[in-house]
């Protein structure tokens, strides 16, 4: 047999800018990190989630996996986007047995698609907390098509897909391992290229989910349209220091309105939040993770806001990693676009 018959997952974060891939085993002294590729994937080719061109997204998954030795085929990617629904709901207390039943009816409501289009999922999460007569459910709805195309792409790719989980919790999990949040309000948002993720989750709980089409990506269709050039052109004028085609005032004017787009959809859904779950506490600590985390005038604009602590979250903290055959300088640059991958590679194989 080729690989070793192992428990453990590759974690492969599909962004629609860049994949990630990272392999962690657990030893008995902990989690230990094995691989890390990312590569970058051509534009359009992913959009929003969406698989636009599965025969050039399989054949960059498996350039990643080529150029990086991993040691197992079997597979964890997460979904994210419009298609995916997470919401805490409160239904009559009842057996889990009964709840299996109710489910989908339960759900029709808070769903916008058909039920019939949907697989879901639920977590019971406890006694309501005003009502002792309801119990309160973390439901989890993603369209079966979605979920399709991921299993079907990773199987293009010639590796097996044995778990399918969604973005927020694939970071809430790599966020628990390394920070071992107590009973705070903390938020973790992920600015990806195409979309911002937000989690709000109190101690191991997660209590809101929100996704919105806003990303990095806008930073560079306003290069474009404002200069005559490519979508990988805009990515180099927006990191240099002397663009040619355009001032360096234009550049950072179009980050800052970038920006403030990022600040009024993260404000609107925190005070949703705040209206919707008046007995939570303020969020004292902001977790940012994906590419949009490392521009620093969003970090501070953020921080004095929404009045919390605003920090880049560290995927690598809590794992063993040895400095002979990692960059390390490299693994610091790139952690925050790595979270999502690491939150993956440590699910199991024989989990949901
Ligand atoms: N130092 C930086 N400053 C500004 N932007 C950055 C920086 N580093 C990366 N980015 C931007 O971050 C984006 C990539 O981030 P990330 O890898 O989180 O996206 P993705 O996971 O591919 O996208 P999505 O999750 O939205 O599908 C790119 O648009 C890139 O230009
Ligand atoms: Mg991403």
């Amino acid at each position: 047999m080729l690989f070793r018959k192992t428990s453990h997952l590759i974690g492969l974060d599909i962004g629609s800018r860049s994949f990630k891939a990272s392999e962690i085993v657990e030893t008995k002294s902990g989690h230990s990190l094995q691989n890390f590729g990312m590569t970058d994937i051509a534009y359009g080719a992913i959009e929003e989630g969406v698989i636009k061109d599965a025969d050039e997204v399989a054949a960059s998954i498996r350039k990643l996996f080529n150029e990086n030795s991993f040691k197992t085929q079997n597979v964890a990617v997460s979904i994210g986007g419009s298609s995916v629904i997470v919401k805490k709901i409160s239904v009559q207390t009842m057996m889990e047995e009964q709840l299996q039943e109710a489910i989908n009816s339960e759900a029709e409501q808070y769903i916008p698609f058909d039920i019939s289009e949907v697989n879901l999922d639920y977590q019971i999460l406890g006694e309501a907390e005003n009502n002792p007569d309801q119990m309160d459910v973390l439901l989890v709805a993603a369209k079966k098509d979605l979920i399709d195309s991921y299993v079907n792409l990773i199987q293009m790719a010639g590796f097996n897909p044995c778990v399918i989980d969604i973005d927020a919790f694939a970071l809430q999990n790599i966020f628990e391992l390394n920070y071992a949040p107590e009973d705070e309000t903390i938020a973790l948002i992920d600015i990806g290229a195409s979309k911002i993720s937000l989690n709000i989750l109190k101690g191991n709980s997660s209590v809101f989910i929100r996704d919105v089409a806003l990303g990095c990506g806008l930073i560079n269709g306003k290069i474009v349209s404002l200069v005559d050039c490519s979508y990988e052109e805009a990515e180099h004028i927006k990191y240099s220091n002397q663009p040619d085609k355009i001032s360096p005032d234009d550049v950072k004017e179009i980050i800052s309105s970038v920006i403030d787009d990022w600040r009024n959809e993260i404000r609107n859904a925190i005070d949703f939040f705040y209206s919707t779950y008046p007995d939570n506490d303020q969020i004292k600590r902001i977790m940012l993770s994906g590419g949009g985390a490392h521009i620093k005038e969003f970090r501070e604009l953020l921080a004095v806001e929404t009045s919390s602590e605003v920090e880049i979250i560290n995927p690598f903290k809590n794992i063993k990693i040895d400095k002979k055959s990692f960059d390390i300088s490299y693994l610091e640059r790139i952690a925050s676009q790595a979270a999502i991958s690491m939150g993956l590679s440590i699910r199991k194989i024989d989990d949901k």
